[in-house]
C-alpha cells in the first residue's frame, strides 16, 4: 500500500520560516533544554569512557540529524570538550542560523552537511559515529511508516557500542493527535526493535516529548 506523506505546514528551507521556527521553539517548549542536558551528561560520560579505553586523544564523533538552527550544537560544543560534531540538515537556512550561534573555536569542531534523509543516498557523505541524535525531527519523515527503514539506515552509521538517541513528540490522547505523522510510545519501541536495536529505554518524557536511548 502506498504511503501518503503528511504535508508540512512550514517550509524549513525558507529563511523566514526557519527563523520563525528558531524564534519560537524554545519559548513554546522551554523543557527542550532538559533533554539537551541529558545528552550532555551522557556524552560527557561516554567520551570519558572512550578516552579511558583507548588511552589516547581520540575524538568522540557525534552526528545530529535534522540539526536545525543549532541550539543543541551550541549546548554540546560549549560543554563537551572532546567532541567532533556533524550537523546534517536539508536546509541551508537552518545551517546559517546554526553557524551564527557558534564561536570560531566551536566551528572548528563542526562539519555542516546538506542532505535529505528521505533520499536513498542521504548517508553518502557520512562516516561512523559514537553517538547519533535526532531531536524533534523524526516526524519530518512526514509519515511514521518510513521510520523502520530510517532506523535501519542509521544503524549502519554507528560504531560498535555507539549510542542512538531519538527524541520526538508522541501520538497519545494528551499529546499529538496525528497517528500518521507521530508514533505512540509502543510504536517507537516496535520500530527501533524492528531495526535491530536490542537495548531500548524510554529515559525522559516531558509533555508528550519522549526520548529513547538505544544501543545495538
Ligand atoms: C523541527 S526542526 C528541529 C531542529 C533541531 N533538531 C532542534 O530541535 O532544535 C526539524 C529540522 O529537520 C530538518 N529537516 C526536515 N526534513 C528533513 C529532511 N528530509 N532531511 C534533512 N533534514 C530535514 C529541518 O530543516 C529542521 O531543521
Amino acid at each position: 500500500m502506498s504511503v501518503q506523506d503528511v504535508p508540512s505546514p512550514i517550509d524549513l528551507k525558507n529563511p523566514q520560516d526557519a527563523l520563525q521556527w528558531a524564534n519560537e521553539a524554545n519559548e513554546k517548549r522551554p523543557w527542550r533544554y532538559e533533554f539537551f542536558d541529558y545528552y550532555v551528561n551522557l556524552i560527557q560520560k561516554a567520551a570519558k569512557e572512550k578516552h579511558y579505553q583507548t588511552d589516547q586523544n581520540t575524538q568522540f564523533n557525534i552526528l545530529e540529524i535534522g540539526s536545525g538552527p543549532g541550539f543543541l550544537a551550541k549546548h554540546l560544543l560549549t560543554q563537551c570538550a572532546d567532541i567532533e560534531y556533524t550537523a546534517l540538515d536539508f536546509s541551508d537556512a537552518m545551517h546559517e542560523l546554526s553557524k551564527s550561534k557558534l564561536l570560531s573555536s566551536e566551528l572548528d569542531r563542526v562539519q555542516y552537511l546538506i542532505a535529505d534523509f528521505k533520499n536513498e543516498d542521504w548517508r553518502d557523505q557520512l562516516g561512523q559515529y559514537d553517538a547519533i541524535i535526532i531531536h524533534q525531527a523524526l516526524h519530518e519523515l512526514r509519515h511514521k511508516n518510513y521510520a523502520n527503514q530510517f532506523h535501519q539506515q542509521v544503524k549502519t552509521l554507528l560504531k560498535r557500542d555507539a549510542l542512538y538517541l531519538v527524541c520526538d513528540h508522541i501520538f497519545a490522547s494528551d499529546a499529538m493527535s496525528n497517528n500518521d505523522l507521530y508514533m505512540s510510545k509502543h510504536e517507537h519501541f516496535q520500530s527501533l526493535k524492528y531495526a535491530g536495536f536490542t537495548d531500548i529505554e524510554l529515559v525522559k518524557e516531558i509533555k508528550g516529548l519522549c526520548l529513547f536511548e538505544c544501543y545495538l
